[in-house]
C-alpha cells in the first residue's frame, strides 16, 4: 500500500515539493536502494543482491520513501526470527538533503502502523556508539512511546573484521496507540 503523507518536507532551496510517498519497497527499488545506502556512511554497503532480497523477500518489514521521483529514505527491518513481537530495525538511511527533519522517525512509525505489523511490541536494533543521529532517532521513538529503551552488549569488538562494537538497542513495550 502506498501513503501519500501531508507532512509537509521543504527541500534546502524551499521550493515546492511533491507529497513525500511511504510504501513497502518493490524489486525496482534494490538498485536505488544499493546507490542510496552508498550515499549514507557509515552505513555498511551490502551488495545490491541483498538489497533485492530485502526489497522482495523482506518487503513488508521494509520501506521506502520517495519524494520527487527519488529515493530520500530506506529502512530495513525483520521479525526477529524467535521473538514474533520484536521487529529488528537492520540499515536507516535518509538522503543527506533531507537529514534533521524527522524522516527516519516518520518513516519507523509509518512502518509501526502496517496492520500486518500490529502485533510488534518491541524494536531491537544495534547501534555504534558514535552514531549520535542514530541514538537520537531510537531515543525519540522511546519519547514518542512513552517506553523504556535499555542497552544491552551484543555483537563485541572481537566479532568484527575491524574494531568495532554494536550493542543491542531494546525499545519498548510500543504504546502505537500514542501516535
Ligand atoms: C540517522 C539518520 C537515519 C537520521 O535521519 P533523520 O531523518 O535526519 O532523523 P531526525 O530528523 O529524527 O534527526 C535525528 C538526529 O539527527 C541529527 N541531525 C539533525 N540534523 C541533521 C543533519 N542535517 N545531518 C545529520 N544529522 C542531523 C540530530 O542529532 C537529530 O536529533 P535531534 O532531532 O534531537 O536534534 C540519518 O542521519 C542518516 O541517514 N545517517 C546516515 C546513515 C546512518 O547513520 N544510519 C543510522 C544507522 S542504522
Amino acid at each position: 500500500m502506498t501513503v501519500k503523507t501531508k507532512k509537509p518536507t521543504p527541500t534546502a532551496d524551499g521550493s515546492d515539493d511533491d507529497p513525500l510517498l511511504l510504501r513497502q519497497p518493490t524489486m525496482s527499488d534494490g538498485a536505488a536502494v544499493y546507490k542510496l545506502i552508498q550515499a549514507c556512511p557509515p552505513l555498511d554497503l551490502n551488495s545490491n543482491y541483498v538489497y533485492l532480497l530485502l526489497c522482495t523477500h523482506f518487503a513488508s518489514t521494509c520501506i521506502v520513501a520517495h519524494q520527487n521521483h527519488q529515493l530520500v529514505g530506506f529502512i530495513s527491518a525483520y521479525q526477529h526470527p524467535e521473538k514474533q513481537n520484536t521487529l529488528f530495525v537492520w540499515q536507516v538511511a535518509v538522503h543527506e538533503s533531507m537529514r534533521g527533519r524527522g524522516l527516519a522517525q516518520y518513516m519507523l512509525e509509518h512502518l509501526l502502523k502496517r496492520s500486518t505489523l500490529e502485533h510488534i511490541k518491541f524494536i531491537e536494533t544495534t547501534v555504534d556508539p558514535e552514531n549520535h543521529a542514530s541514538r537520537r532517532l531510537f531515543q525519540k521513538l522511546a519519547q514518542q512511546h512513552q517506553t523504556e529503551l535499555v542497552e544491552l552488549d551484543f555483537f563485541q569488538s572481537e566479532h568484527f573484521v575491524k574494531p568495532q562494537v554494536e550493542p543491542l538497542l531494546r525499545i519498548g513495550p510500543l504504546r502505537t496507540h500514542l501516535l
